[in-house]
């Protein structure tokens, strides 16, 4: 299994057996990212909210690869009004889909289209294949129970906001590491604009001493997990 960075909070998981699972695929007015949305495909798109920059180019890619959506009610409902299919679920549910199993956490946020529709609450998201388990927490503010999510699922891979202004910065990105005790923390949305610029090496020096393995991801980059 393979789990591919694009920036921002975009990423791509691609299965053993070739399936393409995008997660918040922000891609062509994404200044970071060096993929584009012409050159992705998507079996499954996994949405944690509705802002312009995660919804981003979903629609434009479920136009040639007709994936399905997988978001929590209200926005699958959005999806589905724009003709593309969608599993609807919501935060504390779990489903198991053939490529494995999704569940959507709280994230402390907010959720509206960007043509102004509301899209419900916004979410973190589990998704587990074959034993091993990422945790995209999306949009979010610290919240302690990230602990409990981390006593309850045997987290291979973290993906934590550490920009600042709209999610957590590096300091609380750090403390919910410890809540979460993943094998391996990645950051995520920083520097795609100026407003949430922040340093993944400092992050990365600050999970470290408190004893995580920390992988900053390039963009663009694509490892085996
Ligand atoms: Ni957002
Ligand atoms: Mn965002």
């Amino acid at each position: 299994m393979k789990l591919k960075y694009f920036s921002h909070s975009a990423f791509q998981i691609t299965t053993d057996d070739n399936k393409s699972i995008l997660i918040d695929p922000f891609l062509d007015q994404n200044p970071t990212s060096p993929v584009k949305s012409d050159e992705v495909t998507a079996d499954y798109i996994i949405l944690t909210h509705a802002h312009g920059d995660h919804l981003g180019d979903s629609f434009k890619i479920a136009e040639k690869t007709s994936p399905l959506f997988i978001a929590v009610n209200e926005l699958a409902d959005y999806v589905a009004s724009n003709g593309f299919k969608a599993h609807n679920m919501h935060i504390g549910g779990a489903h198991d889909f053939d490529f494995g199993r999704v569940k959507f956490t709280i994230a402390h946020h907010g959720s509206i289209t960007p043509d102004g529709k509301y899209a419900g609450e916004p979410a973190g998201v589990l998704v587990t294949i074959n034993g091993k388990t990422i945790y995209h927490a999306g949009d979010t503010g610290l919240f302690y129970d990230m602990k409990l999510i981390g006593e309850m699922n045997d987290v291979d891979y973290f993906l934590v906001p550490i920009g600042d202004n709209f999610t957590m910065g590096i300091d609380d990105a750090v403390k919910a590491t410890e809540f979460v005790n993943p094998k391996t923390v990645i950051p995520m949305h920083y520097n795609t604009f100026s407003v949430i610029n922040a340093d993944p090496n400092e992050f990365k020096a600050k999970a470290e001493a408190k004893g995580f393995n920390v992988k900053v991801m390039e963009y663009g980059e694509e490892i085996e997990i």
